[in-house]
């Protein structure tokens, strides 16, 4: 002991673009401090579920406001180890990943109202510390004093395979990781750009490039940080 306070209860962000693993990651350091893990996609991808349910045109959607936002009845609850999202009463899982969903969120992503009204939901669930949240901008804007950033990139390639891998369990063929790849290059370019928020490496961040990466790699050396911090 050197007489320095020890730091408990962190919170660890976790951002990347599409496809990079952020919420696999996240949700296992989680799982491995005993934190609860916040995905902050399924939060925009629940208001856009949200929004294509409801039938409200995207033409719409400039101009609607944190009350209206409020008003569509999407709730996020803390569980011990996750962070629940609901519609009404209904618990939403896979539908938050149809690909109509995946499509709009980067358009509702963009909007000043969405924002505000995300932050103040995810800051609330970050109060208590032990929080491992993956997303866009969780070391940029939502946790700019978080204990540890990591910013995830993997080549475009990689990306596209291993999110079809993912979502279909089956290796994919070359044409079929050509077509994800321009999916994901699109998003992409729409998150990085935009004028909120944008997709960005944090200050401070550490960057871990996981193209050639095993995923138990990745975690060890995120893990290695926290025991630096926490020893
Ligand atoms: O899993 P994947 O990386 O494909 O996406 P996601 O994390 O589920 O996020 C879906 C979309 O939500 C992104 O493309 C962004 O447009 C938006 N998003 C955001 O703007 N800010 C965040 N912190 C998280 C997601």
């Amino acid at each position: 002991m050197d007489g320095r306070p020890t730091k408990t209860r962190l919170i660890i962000t976790v951002d990347g673009p599409a496809g990079s693993g952020k919420t696999t990651t996240a949700k296992e350091i989680a799982a491995r401090l005993g934190y609860r893990h916040l995905d902050s996609g399924a939060l925009y991808r629940a208001l856009t579920y949200a929004l294509l349910k409801a039938d409200i045109p995207e033409s719409d959607w400039a101009a609607l406001t944190v009350d209206d936002l409020s008003g569509l009845g999407v709730r996020a609850e803390a569980s011990v180890a996750v962070v629940d999202l609901y519609l009404g009463d209904a618990l939403l899982g896979d539908e938050l990943r149809t690909p109509e969903v995946t499509r709009d969120v980067p358009a509702v992503a963009k909007l000043r109202a969405v924002r505000t009204w995300l932050l103040d939901i995810q800051r609330r669930l970050g109060l208590r510390g032990s929080l491992v949240a993956d997303g866009r901008d969780m070391g940029s804007v939502v946790f700019p004093d978080a204990d540890l950033k990591v910013f995830l990139v993997a080549s475009l390639e990689e990306r596209a395979r291993r999110r079809l891998l993912q979502d279909t369990g089956r290796v994919p063929t070359a044409s079929a990781v050509e077509a994800e790849a321009a999916r994901i290059h699109a998003r992409d370019a729409i998150d990085s750009e935009r004028e909120l928020s944008p997709l960005q490496c944090p200050e401070g961040a550490l960057e871990l490039d996981t193209t050639e990466l095993e995923f138990e790699e990745q975690v060890g050396a995120i893990l290695k940080r926290v025991i630096d911090l926490t020893e």
